[in-house]
């Protein structure tokens, strides 16, 4: 049977296992994918043994860097993200290296959420690698403008200036804006502290603004709480972009692009109950 793994340290709670085997079942492919731990001190060596034998990997935290010197070819997407979250064994044995965060969470946005990205004004927060996987796949919708504002403005000022050749893009802090956008993404891992990033309640517009956070949990994360007393027009967390990305690495190595509508809510159900 072709194998498949997510490599990762920790590992033990992702939902890539549960993802990938919901879509190889839905689509009746034959094939195993299981939860890899690497060793933080040689990821290369853990994913070159595993690539003996097998198809295809995701790789996430802290590996996506590694993935991407590891691989010898890459996606424009991935040379953009200077980052690997899906690597893919070719025919002639060669590892193609690419990023299907953007391409997940633009999906995720536009079709399971059916918000056009095309003319709006974007916000992002943080600048970390998170926001460098999204960029390209996002400017490539054509939004009117996409702002980064992180708390070290200078990591906005690098990342802007990285991804000024493919549209309108600004840093920011996040005390310098106050104009209502239609669109903030959480890239930041404030969460995770029980945090909300500090920008300004005006920036949300009551009823319309859409206010989107990678991260996701079994309960509504700081920023999604946030936003909903705010009166955000709609309130999203990144369980979807999750989904996408990963049936974007299984379309990669598959050929068939599974129905995530009944995954996600499979899986939204397990992560609830
Ligand atoms: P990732 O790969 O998930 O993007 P990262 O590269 O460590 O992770 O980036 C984390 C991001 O979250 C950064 O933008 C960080 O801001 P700094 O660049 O100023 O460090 C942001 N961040 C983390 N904790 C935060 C907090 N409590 N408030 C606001 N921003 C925070």
């Amino acid at each position: 049977m072709d194998r498949y793994v997510v490599f990762g340290n920790p590992i033990a709670h992702s939902k890539s296992p549960v993802l990938q085997r919901l879509f190889a079942e839905q689509t009746g492919q034959s094939m195993q994918y299981d939860a890899l731990l690497a060793p933080l001190d040689d990821f290369a060596g853990c994913a070159s043994a595993f690539f003996q034998e097998g198809r295809g990997a995701n790789v996430t935290v802290p590996f996506k860097e590694d993935a991407y010197r590891l691989a010898n070819s890459l996606t424009p997407r991935a040379q953009r993200a200077g980052a690997v979250n899906t690597l893919s064994k070719q025919a002639d044995g060669t590892l193609l290296g690419d990023n299907t965060d953007g391409a997940g969470l633009v999906r995720d946005l536009t079709v399971n959420a059916g918000f056009s990205l095309k003319g709006k004004r974007i916000l992002i927060l943080g600048a970390g690698g998170a926001v460098r996987g999204v960029l390209e796949p996002m400017l490539a919708e054509s939004p009117a403008s996409v702002t980064i504002a992180n708390r070290t403005v200078d990591k906005a000022e690098v990342l802007a200036e990285l991804f000024s050749d493919l549209g309108p893009v600004a840093a920011s802090g996040f005390d310098w804006l106050h104009e209502p956008v239609d669109l903030i993404i959480n890239a930041t891992s404030a969460s995770l502290a029980g945090e909300v990033p500090p920008i300004a309640s005006s920036l949300i517009e009551p009823g319309q603004t859409l206010c989107y956070d990678m991260m996701y949990g079994k309960e509504p994360t700081p920023f999604c709480v946030w936003a909903t007393e705010q009166g955000a027009g709609q309130v999203m967390d990144g369980l979807g972009m999750l989904a996408e990305q990963a049936a974007e690495a299984f379309y990669l190595w598959r050929g068939v692009r599974p129905d995530t509508a009944p995954v996600l809510a499979e899986v939204r159900r397990l992560l609830f109950t």
